[in-house]
């Protein structure tokens, strides 16, 4: 136990030093993490947690100055929602940081061997795929103002939609990438959950993905993504927005 708190204080001041950078999570998000003991409560089981639960829990405090205190990302996209995402993934994701196979200046602090070993990728991805995010908004009052619905929507697992042509989207999505990222966009395996992440995000991936820059599964160079013109890729994008509520299926 407190060998972890004191790599979680290491990792804090690691974070604080960052926070004058330009990627610098929030100043709000980033006072908050300061005081990982008081950190607001993640959505918590009625019994007992785990010690593993709890060790997710601690790390996630240092994770959450930038991805939001239930891993539902922030500022629409920069950080990206990590919340309800498949654990075998997140871990993949996690150790391809540390290693610098996939290439993220933010995050690079907090994901070197000394300070994010294989135990802590383990029980922090563990305790984020757990999270579910509500899929309905919460209901305003009228004196809500804009801020307050603002950071409450941010919490919700529905992005905005996406401009395009939903219907092109679906048939190119249910063709080809279905098989790995699930008929309804929630992934399967090690493949990563698509639908309620934000838009502009997937987007940004695609990008590095056709510039070669992040490995888009086992695919060579010219994989599956470098077939589709812009526009599809932008309808798939939209279809993706337009299967968020479980509910409407
Ligand atoms: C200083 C800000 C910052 C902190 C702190 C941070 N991240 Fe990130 N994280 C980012 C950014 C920015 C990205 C998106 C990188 C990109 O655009 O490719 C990211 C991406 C990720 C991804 C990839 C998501 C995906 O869908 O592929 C995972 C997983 C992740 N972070 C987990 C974590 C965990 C776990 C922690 C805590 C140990 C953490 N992050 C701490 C900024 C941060
Ligand atoms: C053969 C399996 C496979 C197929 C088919 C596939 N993907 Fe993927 N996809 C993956 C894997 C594996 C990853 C994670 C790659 C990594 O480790 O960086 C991924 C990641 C992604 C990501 C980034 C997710 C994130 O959170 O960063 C996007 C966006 C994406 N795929 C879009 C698509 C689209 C659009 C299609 C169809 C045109 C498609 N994929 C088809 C396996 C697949």
């Amino acid at each position: 136990m407190r060998t972890i708190l004191a790599r979680t204080l290491f990792l804090l001041v690691a974070g604080l030093g960052v926070a004058g950078a330009s990627a610098a999570p929030p100043k709000k998000a980033a006072a908050k993490a300061a005081a990982p003991a008081e950190a607001a409560p993640a959505p918590a089981p009625a019994h007992a947690a785990p010690a593993d639960e709890d060790k997710g829990k601690e790390i996630n405090g240092v994770c959450a100055a930038c991805h939001g205190e239930f891993g539902q990302g922030g500022k629409r996209g920069e950080y990206p929602r990590i919340a309800g995402q498949r654990a075998a993934y997140l871990k993949d994701q996690l150790k391809s940081f540390r290693a610098r196979k996939r290439i993220n200046i933010p995050m690079y602090p907090y994901t070197q061997e000394r300070e994010l070993p294989d135990e802590d990728i383990e029980a922090v991805s563990e305790y984020l795929a757990k999270i579910q995010l509500p899929t309905k908004p919460p209901e305003f009052k009228d004196s809500d103002d804009a801020l307050t619905r603002l950071l409450a929507m941010e919490k919700v697992m529905i992005v905005p939609r996406a401009e395009g042509d939903i219907e092109n989207g679906k048939g190119i999505y249910q063709k080809e990438c279905f098989s790995c990222h699930g008929r309804d966009g929630r992934g399967r395996g090690k493949f990563p959950m698509l639908v309620g992440q934000y838009t502009n995000y997937l987007k940004k991936q695609v990008d590095s993905y056709l510039k070669g820059e992040r490995p888009h599964d086992e695919e060579g160079p010219k994989g599956i993504l470098n077939t589709l013109k812009e526009k599809d890729i932008q309808d798939i994008l939209a279809y993706l927005t337009s299967i968020q509520d479980p509910e409407k299926q």
